[in-house]
């Protein structure tokens, strides 16, 4: 069942990403000669808003912007992914870079500078939510962990009382509020940052936590690569979403992003949180085959193709 006229908020961060691609990582105090790449949208907010505009979703995106050409960049890339940027602030603050070093095997680190991403008003963003209910459905609002945790922690306010529905990628794991967890309906996490809201030492194996995730908001899905997806909900036992092959990782940078996105996108769609986490899974992997975040990403065709094959 489709609703056309429903409408996913998405509260989070707009970067621009510089893009080098290095033989091997350095290590502390070496330097690297890289090869130069693009530098294009991206942040986690972007990128997500990106991905469910891909899906035919109308997705508007509230963030805040630097008054610069990087902003100007972000603005005109994100109207190009079909994102509706009416309500982005402009800030005095620039906006928000991300250095990003790629290695052959698709493998990233990711160094951002938040800036104008600082400047969030929750309290305008409750205003632009409030207005965009009365202009029609709300059914999703997508939050990631990028933003302050002082931001984070109002994103209950955003879908309290509402038919709206809490879509939350605690990426990174800024924070671990448990009412901001409690309000989730999914909480996206992978597989470290599942170990680290719950205190955990890295590498914990997710078969350790899943009793306990799945206590901590109203539903949990674990991305777990090459391995797929894990749901979690409380009273049933996991499901297991399979993981989409695709032949050779080019770039795995804005993969977590896509799945979050396309996934957000799917529920405002009316599809079960199985069939959403299905298409996410396709929506990842098809974006690990180009080099980029957003840029990277597919058409709904594209994802649907590959989800439902
Ligand atoms: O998830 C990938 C994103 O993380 C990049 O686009 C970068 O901007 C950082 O926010």
């Amino acid at each position: 069942m489709r609703d056309s006229n429903a409408t996913v908020v998405v509260s989070g961060t707009t970067n621009i990403d510089t893009f080098v691609t290095v033989q091997n990582f350095p290590q502390p105090g070496e330097t690297t000669i890289a090869k130069p790449g693009i530098e294009a949208l991206g942040g986690k907010g972007a990128n997500q808003a990106a991905a469910c505009a891909h899906m035919g979703v109308n997705t508007v995106l509230l963030s805040t912007v630097g008054n610069d050409p990087q902003g100007e960049l972000a603005l005109k890339q994100l109207r190009e992914h079909g994102v509706n940027t009416d309500y982005i602030v402009i800030s005095r603050q620039p906006t928000g870079r991300a250095f990003i070093m790629n290695d052959p095997s698709g493998e990233n680190i990711i160094i951002v500078t938040s800036g104008a991403n600082e400047l969030v008003s929750p309290a305008q963003q409750r205003e632009t939510v409030d207005e965009l209910r009365r202009q029609g459905p709300v059914p999703i609002v997508l939050a990631q962990g990028e933003l302050t945790p002082e931001h984070s922690a109002q994103l209950p306010r955003l879908v309290a009382n509402s038919d709206s529905r809490l879509v939350l990628n605690l990426a990174p794991v800024t924070t671990r509020d448990p009412d901001l967890m409690a309000a989730a309906d999914p909480l996206v996490l992978n597989e470290g940052e599942a170990a680290a809201v719950l205190g955990e030492a890295p590498g914990t194996p997710v078969e350790e936590l899943t009793d306990r995730l799945r206590t901590i908001a109203r539903s949990v899905v674990i991305t777990l690569g090459q391995r797929g997806a894990l749901i979690l909900e409380k009273g049933a036992e996991p499901v297991h979403i399979p993981a989409v092959h695709v032949d050779r990782v080019v770039d795995t940078t804005g993969a977590g992003d896509a799945f979050c996105g396309t996934l957000a996108a799917a529920l405002a769609q009316g599809e079960t949180l199985v069939d959403a986490c299905t298409l996410g899974a396709a929506a990842g992997a098809l974006a690990t085959q180009k080099r980029g975040a957003a840029v990277s990403y597919a058409s709904e065709n594209e994802v649907r193709r590959l989800g439902e094959e």
